[in-house]
């Protein structure tokens, strides 16, 4: 059992790596952990000043973080970055798979390189990352006084993971995957005490999809996708970051959680209003 007190944050002392958090989803899941308790290492692949500013705004508001770049989808630079982040904190408890990246094209137009380097960001890289996190927390075990398992993970995937997605081909097959690797992860590890869950989000307003919801005329377009008529905020995921993450999740694996406003319940019909 935990001996975390009721008043202590969720994630107390806990050492958290975010995958993609220099900026959208990635950055406000960094700053949530954070207020929940958690050091957290800010992954990004470009944009130093960007992932600095989310470690800045971290200790600014009294946490702990250090930036660590890796290009997720390359092995070398994937292992390097578990063995700073082990050196520097001693071990990993939390492992959140973001970072991910579109390169949209019909698919008689779409290039090998661009399906490739989807690939590699966005499931190849969540591959490697689980893989370095999981060997961690199997050699370290269970901690009582931090979390009642061993390890957690997060795997963001998408809508796209069960709605098709046409000119979004590349996209749609790596979120497809990320679906049954964060189920297979989860049937395979949940015997050693680690949880695996995913988040699938909607449309949440980031740098990924800006000209979804920038201008009032599309955003008018995309409202009519999403039952709550609201476009998703980065905190919106986040905060169910933090819950997955937490022991408040603890018989809770193998799942996904579509935070989407509705959008996963296809309102292709005259919804009165
Ligand atoms: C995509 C966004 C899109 C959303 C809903 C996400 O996975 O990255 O670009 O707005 O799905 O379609």
């Amino acid at each position: 059992m935990s001996t975390t007190h009721a008043c202590d944050p969720v994630l107390k002392d806990q050492r958290a790596l975010v995958t993609g958090a220099s900026s959208g989803i990635g950055a406000a899941i960094a700053k949530a952990l954070a207020a929940a308790g958690a050091k957290v290492v800010v992954n990004y692949a470009g944009g130093a000043d960007r992932a600095h500013a989310v470690v800045e705004h971290i200790r600014a508001a009294g946490g702990q973080a250090m930036a660590i770049r890796a290009d997720v989808g390359r092995e070398d630079e994937v292992e390097a970055m578990f063995a700073h982040m082990i050196e520097t904190w001693g071990s990993i408890d939390i492992l959140v798979n973001n970072a991910g990246l579109q390169k949209d094209a019909p698919l008689v137009e779409m290039s090998l390189a661009d399906w490739q380097k989807v690939l590699d960001i966005n499931l190849t890289g969540q591959f490697l990352c689980s893989r370095a996190a999981v060997r961690e927390f199997l050699r370290r075990g269970v901690v009582p006084e931090l979390s009642r398992v061993a390890g957690k993970i997060i795997c963001m995937s998408s809508v796209h993971d069960v709605i098709p997605w046409a000119g979004h081909a590349n996209y749609a097959a790596s979120k497809g995957g990320v679906s049954l690797l964060m189920k297979t992860m989860a049937q395979e590890l949940a015997p050693r005490c680690i949880r695996v869950n995913a988040i699938s989000p909607g449309a949440i307003k980031t740098p990924i999809n800006t000209a979804a919801w920038m201008t009032p005329e599309a955003e008018a377009e995309l409202l009519k996708l999403i039952p709550c008529r609201r476009v998703g905020e980065p905190e919106d995921i986040a905060r169910a970051t933090v819950w997955l993450a937490s022991d408040e999740s603890d018989y809770v694996t193998g799942a996904t959680l579509y935070v989407d406003g509705g959008m996963t319940l296809y309102p292709g019909f005259d919804q009165g209003g």
